[in-house]
């Protein structure tokens, strides 16, 4: 399902992923351990499309994902966590998990200021 070859990233002088390859089969559960700096979320946030590789392939049920941001990753069903979980603290609970809902209208700043009724019926559907 997830094959990735001989994935680089750099900061600076430091290699924080030298030659990373790995394979995740369909229909499985896997874990990712190692040492505290040892590189694991640095090889989240690059196969996610949160930081550009230096190097290497990343493919995604067969399709090859690097080079992609992560909105259109997401779309192919790879979605990611982050460590550090934060949620907006000025939004209600509720405001916080509508975030999650795709094709939002009220996202496209004409369909917020004159659509209104439209949007707020996606919103309470939604
Ligand atoms: N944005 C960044 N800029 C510079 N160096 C970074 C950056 N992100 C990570 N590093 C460095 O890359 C190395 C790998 O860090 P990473 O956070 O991926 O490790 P980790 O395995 O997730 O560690 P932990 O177990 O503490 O979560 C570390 O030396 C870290 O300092
Ligand atoms: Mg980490």
């Amino acid at each position: 399902m997830l094959t990735i070859k001989n994935l680089q990233k750099r900061f600076g002088s430091l290699r924080a992923l030298d030659d990373v390859s790995l394979e995740v089969e369909d229909d499985c559960i896997v874990g990712l351990i190692g040492p505290n700096g040892s590189g694991k979320t640095t090889l989240f946030n690059v196969v996610s499309g949160f930081y550009e590789k230096d190097g290497g392939e990343i493919y995604f049920k067969g399709e090859r994902i690097d080079g992609l941001p992560p909105n259109k990753i997401v779309k192919k069903g790879l979605c990611r966590t982050f460590q550090v979980s934060k949620a907006p603290e000025k939004m209600t609970v509720l405001e916080n998990m509508l975030l999650a809902a795709e094709h939002q209208i009220g996202e496209d700043p004409f369909s917020a200021l004159f659509l209104r009724a439209r949007v707020q019926r996606s919103e309470k559907q939604i």
